[in-house]
Parts: C-alpha cells; sequence; structure tokens
C-alpha cells in the first residue's frame, strides 16, 4: 500500500519559540501512525536542527526543507545544499512549491534539476504541481499539470519515480480558503496517477503517493483523504496550529 501523508508547510511563518511550541504540542498529542502513515513538518531553515530534534525517536515523522539548491557546492550566497541538509538528518524537500515558481521564477527544467539532486542523494522530493485559476477556468488543467510532470519528472528512471511524492495544489486553492471539492481532486488526481502508469506501468504509479494541497482543513481533511487517489494532504494554514493539524493526521487513510 502507498504511504498516507499529512505534511505541514508553514511557509515564512512563527519564530522559532512559536515553531518549538507548535510542534511540542502536535507531538504530545496521541496519533497512532501505522506502518502506511507519516507525518511531515516543512519548516523554515533557521528552524531545521531545532525541530529535528524534536521528532527524534518518533515514528513515522519526518522534517522536511521546504526548498533546496540545484548545485552540489560552492559560491551561491544565501543557497541552502541538498548535502547540507543531509548532514543535520533532513531527507525530506519540498519542490516546485506554486509561491517558488511565481516569487522565485522557478521553472519546470530548474525543478527538474532539483528534484535529481535530491534523488542522486536519497532525498524524498515532496513535488507540487498545480494550475492557476485562469486555467482550470478554461478547463486546460489536466494539460497544464501533464505538462508539469513531464518536464520534471518524466526523465526519471521507475526505481527513482517510486521515491518521488507528489503534491497538487491547485493555485486557485491555496491560502484562498476555497478547497477544491474531493469530487474535483479525485478527478485530477486519478489523471495525475494515469499519467505515471502511462509512462511507468500501472504498478508504479499505484505506489505513488499524491497528496492534496489548497485549503485543506480539519473540517475537510477526512472527506478529501477518504478519496482513492488523494494519498493525503499539504497543509499550509492549518498546519500553524495544533489542535487543527493533529486532526488532519488522524483523518489520514
Ligand atoms: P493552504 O496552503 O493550506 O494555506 O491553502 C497549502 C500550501 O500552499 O501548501
Amino acid at each position: 500500500m502507498r504511504k498516507q501523508i499529512a505534511a505541514a508547510n508553514w511557509k515564512m511563518n512563527l519564530t522559532l519559540q512559536q515553531g518549538e511550541k507548535l510542534l511540542d504540542d502536535i507531538i504530545v498529542l496521541p496519533h497512532q501512525l501505522n506502518e502506511y502513515q507519516q507525518a511531515i513538518f516543512a519548516v523554515p531553515f533557521p528552524y531545521l536542527i531545532m525541530a529535528q530534534h524534536k521528532i527524534e525517536g518518533k515514528k513515522n515523522v519526518f522534517i522536511a526543507a521546504q526548498n533546496c539548491y540545484n548545485k552540489k557546492s560552492g559560491a551561491y550566497t544565501g543557497e541552502t545544499s541538498v548535502e547540507m541538509l543531509l548532514s543535520i538528518g533532513v531527507h525530506h524537500v519540498v519542490l516546485g512549491h506554486s509561491e517558488r515558481r511565481e516569487y522565485f521564477n522557478e521553472s519546470n527544467q530548474l525543478l527538474a534539476e532539483k528534484v535529481n539532486i535530491c534523488l542522486e542523494n536519497n532525498v524524498t522530493p515532496i513535488f507540487c504541481c498545480g494550475e492557476a485559476l485562469s486555467v482550470r477556468e478554461a478547463n486546460a488543467q489536466n494539460e497544464f499539470v501533464a505538462k508539469q510532470l513531464q518536464e520534471s519528472l518524466f526523465h526519471l528512471s521507475a526505481e527513482q519515480i517510486q521515491k518521488v511524492v507528489i503534491a497538487y495544489e491547485p493555485i486557485w486553492a491555496i491560502g484562498t480558503g476555497k478547497t477544491a471539492t474531493s469530487a474535483q481532486a479525485q478527478e485530477i488526481h486519478q489523471f495525475i496517477r494515469s499519467q505515471f502508469a502511462n509512462k511507468y506501468g500501472a504498478t508504479i504509479a499505484d505506489n505513488i503517493s499524491i497528496l492534496y494541497g489548497g485549503s485543506v482543513k480539519a473540517n475537510n481533511a477526512k472527506e478529501l483523504f477518504s478519496q482513492t487517489d488523494v494519498d493525503g494532504g499539504l497543509v499550509g494554514g492549518a498546519s500553524l496550529n495544533a489542535e487543527e493539524f493533529n486532526t488532519i493526521i488522524n483523518s489520514l487513510k
């Protein structure tokens, strides 16, 4: 069975002290994560070491960076390498979030390079894709997302692709309170899985976790996650509240 994942994306929020408290509050809450379930916290870079310490010894709980650079090391002021993340025990990275694509001009090609360097170092990319409102209104979301997958992921081998987690996040649903309906989510998740099936075969496609992101809350997580092809969520706003995120973790299949 493929992994069911509740991933928190703190974005550029919270001070160190607030972040520590939030993790403490979530971690003390009783989660019964089975072997197919994971909770992942994508925290700001300055908090990675703190967060990594906090989750030490917790089964199926991981810390992720929100980005990394596509080069091994060198004169790239302000950037963070995969090797640096590994050296502090971080094995997950969110890549290609729509905010990075929009505000930092991250292209499908650049993301392909970032995916490569992660996989070469055994770091799991949580690869984000998803369309803007104008694309959805033109009913062109499938073609749009397919292109993102083709240009950033389809050069990978069958072995590599199974190490990638996908997060489908329609931009029109991020931070807007406007969630995709569970039927809309299921429809495009099924389409995404079919793209992997066409390229890599049904068995491999079946092993790939596809998370939904965009205004996931405690009160809609269960319904969204109950869809056949929705394997959990990437959660922004609601991950900043311990009780909300705890309920979201407990909504995993
Ligand atoms: P949101 O953000 O849950 O606040 O909509 C999701 C995301 O951007 O990952």
